[in-house]
């Protein structure tokens, strides 16, 4: 079975072909990063309006490097929530047209789901229960897998995103956008240790995350007691390069230590990541240590797989056209 998978939640336009939920015949990523940097973050008018110039070219890229006609195609998946609501508009319209003209059906993905499945494209051998931990730049969510379309939340960010803080602390360093890139390769040059910033662990058994505390920690640290001011000293590059590093190793130390205690809460087989944050080469690192330690599996989509595609969302699709979850054409996008 032929889906082609759009994704269109926040900025990146992506159309992909995947057969039979595993094979990734194409995955085509336009990303926006240049028209946001700028502004040190996604602006919603500007994403939209990208998606809206771009996806009907984005979508031929995927069926021609695919090598299949659009006649070919046996459904249509599309993610229509969580996201910018009116990023999500351009590809659930795209979706439904599409569906319409072909007369196929269509399937109606949960970005976060889609980034778990992510891990179900490279690994065939995955055991549930696991516990999954969604890490970008919208959420920081960690789920109880019963399968590979059935997540329940047990835990998120009651404030910053992890991805988001990365991206805020970026600014603050002056590092530029999307931060998560630049400060996993700084942080490689820094001593993690040479600050102690706070690490919210929230109450006892908690599976929140809260990041907010870190980031404004960060700017203080950064720019002097008093934040209003620029301060009087300009860091050098290595006190930058390892403030980055000390940041990061605060946010990984609270992913990692929440999901191990939730797998042993839940006493699950695996561990899966997924979601932008989880291309962090220090994350994916501690994830393998801490596996081996714990004796649990661990798994983490290649980096290209875990920023937003829609390879993940044509495969988790035909997962849930199995299940006869087909969605209707009035079906919504949800912010
Ligand atoms: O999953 P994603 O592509 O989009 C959302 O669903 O939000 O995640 C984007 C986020 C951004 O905040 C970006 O800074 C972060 O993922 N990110 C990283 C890395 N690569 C991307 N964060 C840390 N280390 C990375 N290597
Ligand atoms: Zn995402």
């Amino acid at each position: 079975m032929l889906i082609l998978g759009i994704e269109t939640s926040c900025d990146e336009t992506s159309a992909a072909v995947v057969k039979d939920g595993r094979e990734v015949l194409s995955s085509i990523i336009l990303s926006q990063d240049v028209l946001h940097r700028q502004f040190g973050g996604v602006v919603p008018e500007i994403a939209c309006r990208a998606h809206l110039e771009s996806i009907v070219s984005v979508i031929n890229s995927a069926l021609s490097d695919a090598k299949v006609q659009l006649a070919e195609i046996d459904a249509i998946a599309v993610v229509n929530t969580p996201g910018l609501i009116g990023a999500l508009l351009i590809g659930v319209t795209a979706a439904k047209t599409l569906c319409m003209a072909l007369d196929v059906p269509l399937l109606a993905i949960n970005h976060l789901h889609a980034h778990i499945y992510a891990n179900n494209l490279e690994h065939e051998d995955i055991r549930y229960p696991t516990i999954s931990l969604v890490v970008s730049g919208g959420h920081t969510t960690l789920f109880l897998s019963e399968s590979e379309t059935k997540h329940v939340p047990l835990g998120w960010t009651i404030d910053d995103a992890a991805g988001e803080a990365f991206d805020k602390v970026s600014k603050i360093l002056g590092l530029g956008y999307p931060g998560g890139p630049v400060i996993d390769k700084l942080a490689r040059c820094g001593n993690r240790r040479a600050v102690i910033f706070p690490r919210a662990y929230l109450e006892k058994d908690s599976l929140d995350f809260s990041f907010s505390g870190l980031k404004t920690a960060v700017l203080y640290y950064y720019r002097g007691q008093d934040a209003r001011t620029s301060g009087s000293k300009t860091p050098s590059e290595q006190e930058v390069a390892d403030i980055a590093a000390s940041f990061q190793e605060a946010v990984i130390d609270v992913l990692i230590d929440k999901t191990v205690m939730a797998s042993k809460m839940y006493n699950v087989r695996g561990i899966a990541l997924g979601g932008g944050v989880a291309a962090n080469s220090r994350l994916r690192q501690r994830l393998e240590e801490t596996s081996k330690e714990i004796g649990i599996s661990a798994y983490c989509p290649s980096p290209r797989l875990c920023t937003d595609n829609a390879a993940m969302v044509a495969g988790l699709a035909y997962k849930q056209y199995l299940k006869g979850d087909i969605s209707l054409l009035d079906v919504e996008a949800i912010p």
